[in-house]
Order: structure tokens, then C-alpha cells, then sequence
């Protein structure tokens, strides 16, 4: 293909100023950006973006949570251009070799027993779908969400997202329910770890038991919340719970969209380092790898009665996007990635808690393989959250070159879920420049 048959408008080069002022005209104001300036970017490589000016920056970001390849690389561009050669769309009401041979994969990497799976465009849609099929596969309504999650926007997903933004003034919808998440660092509980013997965890059966008609439809949590800041819950808090939604007759919905594809390291599924099986996982973000695609895995006995009468999404399980998610798995394989985010993550932490003894804004480190975060704090005592601070340090991160995520309650976490691709003198570069920053913040406070 030659490039003279692309759009000729879109390969010109364009200032920022010129495409920001585009976007003030014609976009709704739903779509926000990070930064006083935001930025423009033109390309990527890596685990490093260029903006239109040609600066570089190393992201730890990817996204959001997203690029797990990084950008640019050679198989995920070859598998896209090629897929698009081929066939790009005939909707699933046809057969394709890419939906096929992905599900197929799916099965062989999935927790054990989640053999059945339906494709679709987005996390959001894939919790949507899948808390439908669990509602009707045990004839109830309730689903159990936790404090500080974040399932997506459409309607259901965002009904059982507390991470923030209710912003429409009505009640969550019936059936909904919410249970506490296991946020040792501000425990809803005021109790110690482990001291507390998981009072969080344990509460679940009495919101069960209050609050439905003592059983329920599914539990759905993230292994690690992303959104609500990076906040894992200690270990056996999913092995406590799983125990509870079992006693009801629940499904256990592992949402893995942050968490998946090897983020957190030595196993592909977040909720596989708690030894629970979960009923269903869904996933989204890195499944792509930036190419939109969303789904869910389940076990074949949940999935017999969930049929063409409950759902349909015209685009889910398109070849280009089936494509583009094989490739992203195989890199996965060949790049060892997992292992990668084990040994990449671990060096990282280290080095992020050793910031913490030079920097009082530091309250906690926390995560686990490339999913970590780091809450500030004004003072290490009372905890209130340093969120001005967390903007000043997104903005000076960005004049060296680094770009940063942001999440928690109170827009006080730095989150750093970066391309897998990343390498260690990134992540050294990377803690010298938060380093500096927060040393800089800190010289005004
Ligand atoms: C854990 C989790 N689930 C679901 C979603 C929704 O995914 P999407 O934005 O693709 O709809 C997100 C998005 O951030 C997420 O973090």
C-alpha cells in the first residue's frame, strides 16, 4: 500500500495549538485531558511517546493501562496491516478464522474451567454482558460491587462503579449492593492488618444477609483497583470473600481489564495470585493492546443459556480486532512478559519505596508487578490526601519527560501501570525524575 491513498489531510503535521483549537470547537466537554497544556502525540516506540514538537517522553502510563506492547511494535503493526488486508468486518453472524483462533487461545491461557467466551468492544460492555448473563443464570438480581471500584460508564457498569462521578442525582438501581474493599492503607474499620482478622472481607456476609433476599447473582472486583488508586486488598481478603458468595450462591466475576494479560506478574489473571477460581473474568484495555476490544471468559455450564436472544454487539469479535488481540497474546508469550513484569516490577517497587524514606509526601507504596502506586499525602499522620500536589507533580514530570497516571478517591495516587515493554534504565531514568520533583513540591510546602 502507498501512502499517497491515505487521507492526504492526515498526513500533514500539525501543531497542538491547531488541533486543540479543533477539539474546542467540536468536542463535548466529556472528553478531558491530562495537563494545564495538553499534549499532542504524533508516534511511539517502546515504551516512549513523541509529541508533535519531537519531544520524547518515557511512559508509565500507557494510556491508561492500555499499550501493553508499547508502541509501534513490529508484530502487533504487521498482524493489523496484514488482518486489514484480508477482512476487516462481516459482523459474528458469519464465521472468521480471527474470532475463532482467539478464542481458542483464550482457553488455553484462562483460570482454570473458563473454556466459553464472548467477545466484545470495551470493558465496560464486557462487565455489562457478563453481569447479565450471571443475573439470569441465577434468576436474581443482585450483584455485589465493592468501595472504590470502577467497572466502566454504560448503565449497569457505572451503577457499580464507586471510585467517584455520580454526578446525575437518583439512587443506584435496585439489586445493586456494596461491600468494602480491603483498602488496609484507610481501613473503612480503623483496625491494623492483621489484627483486624479481615473485617473487611468477612462483612460481606452480613451485607449479603441484610441487604438481599440472602443470595445473589455475582460478586464483581477488581484484583487490584486501578482507578480507586492502586488499592490491593491484603492476601486471603479474595479467599475470605470468594468463601461468602459461594454460601450465597453467587458467581465470583473477576473484572481484569487493569489487571490482566500478565500486568501484575507471574500469572496471567490478577485474581490468580489469591489461589481463587473465579466463574467469570472480563477484560479489556491491554487484551488490545490500544485496539478496541473487550470480553468475557466463563465456565461452559454459566454460558449454555446465555444466547443470541440476550446479546449482540455489532462489532465484537471483528477479525481486525481478534487479530490484533492474538498478536498482542503471542508477544505476551515470546517477550516473556509475565516473568518480565515480575522482575521489571519488583526492581521498581523497590526503588519506589526507597523514595519513600526521602520524601514525606509519600504515605504508602503499593501494587504488585506493573501495577503499582504511590499515595500522597500532606502529612503522614492525619493522611490528608495531597491531590494540588499530585497535579504539580504530574506537570513537572511532564517537563522532563515523564508522563504519570493519576487515580484514588481524591486524585491523590500516582499510578504507574506502564507498557510491559518498559526496561529497567526507563524505570531508573523514571524514579529520578519523580525523585526530583517531589523534592522540588516539597521545598514549597
Ligand atoms: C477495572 C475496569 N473495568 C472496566 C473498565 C471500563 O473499560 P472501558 O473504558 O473500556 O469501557 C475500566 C476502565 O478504566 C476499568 O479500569
Amino acid at each position: 500500500m502507498t501512502d499517497d491513498l491515505v487521507p492526504e489531510e492526515l498526513r500533514k503535521a500539525y501543531t497542538d495549538k491547531e488541533i486543540l483549537a479543533i477539539e474546542k470547537k467540536h468536542l463535548v466537554p466529556a472528553v478531558g485531558h491530562y495537563y494545564e497544556d495538553p499534549i499532542l502525540f504524533v508516534k511511539g516506540k517502546g515504551a516512549v511517546l513523541e509529541d508533535s514538537a519531537g519531544k520524547e517522553y518515557i511512559d508509565l502510563f500507557a494510556g491508561i493501562c492500555t499499550t501493553i506492547t508499547g508502541y509501534s511494535h513490529p508484530k502487533f503493526v504487521a498482524t493489523i496491516k496484514w488482518q486489514a488486508e484480508q477482512l476487516v468486518y462481516t459482523s459474528s453472524l458469519y464465521s472468521t478464522i480471527p474470532y475463532a483462533l482467539l478464542i481458542k487461545k483464550l482457553a488455553e491461557i484462562a483460570p482454570a474451567g473458563l473454556t466459553q467466551s464472548y467477545i466484545v468492544n470495551s470493558g465496560s460492555e464486557a462487565n455489562e454482558h457478563a453481569l447479565f448473563m450471571a443475573r439470569k443464570y441465577k434468576q436474581n438480581p443482585y450483584v455485589v460491587a465493592c468501595h472504590h471500584a470502577y467497572h466502566g460508564r454504560t448503565t449497569l457498569a457505572r451503577e457499580i462503579t464507586t471510585a467517584g462521578w455520580r454526578t446525575v442525582p437518583e439512587a443506584h438501581p435496585p439489586g445493586v449492593r456494596f461491600a468494602p474493599n480491603g483498602y488496609c492503607y484507610r481501613c473503612q474499620f480503623g483496625k491494623e492488618f492483621p489484627e483486624c482478622d479481615f473485617e473487611c472481607a468477612r462483612y460481606l456476609r452480613e451485607i449479603i444477609r441484610t441487604e438481599t433476599n440472602r443470595a445473589i447473582a455475582a460478586f464483581i472486583a477488581e484484583p487490584i483497583q486501578g482507578v480507586g488508586g492502586i488499592v490491593q486488598p491484603p492476601s486471603d481478603y479474595f479467599k475470605i470473600v470468594h468463601e461468602i458468595v459461594k454460601d450465597f450462591d453467587g458467581l465470583f466475576i473477576s473484572d481484569e481489564v487493569q489487571t490482566g494479560f500478565g500486568r501484575t506478574g507471574e500469572k496471567w489473571w490478577g485474581i490468580e495470585h489469591s489461589g481463587v477460581e473465579p466463574d467469570v473474568v472480563t477484560m479489556a484495555k491491554g487484551f488490545g493492546s490500544g485496539i478496541p476490544i473487550g470480553g468475557f471468559m466463563t465456565r461452559p455450564e454459566i454460558a449454555e443459556d446465555y444466547t443470541m436472544t440476550d446479546s449482540f454487539a455489532t462489532f465484537g469479535g471483528n477479525p481486525l480486532s481478534c487479530a490484533a488481540a492474538l498478536a498482542v497474546i503471542e508477544i505476551i508469550e515470546e517477550s516473556n512478559y509475565v516473568e518480565r513484569a515480575t522482575r521489571n516490577g519488583g526492581h521498581f517497587k523497590k526503588e519506589l519505596e526507597a523514595l519513600k524514606e526521602d520524601h514525606r509526601l509519600i504515605g504508602d507504596v503499593r501494587g504488585q508487578g506493573m501495577m503499582l502506586g504511590i499515595e500522597l499525602v500532606r502529612d503522614r499522620t492525619t493522611k490528608e490526601p495531597a491531590s494540588e500536589e499530585m497535579v504539580k507533580l504530574m506537570e513537572l514530570c511532564k517537563e522532563d519527560g515523564l508522563l504519570i497516571g493519576k487515580g484514588g478517591f481524591d486524585g491523590n495516587v500516582i499510578r504507574l501501570q506502564p507498557p510491559l515493554e518498559l526496561t529497567t534504565e526507563q524505570i531508573d531514568k523514571a524514579c529520578e525524575i519523580i525523585d526530583k520533583s517531589l523534592a522540588e513540591i516539597e521545598k514549597s510546602i
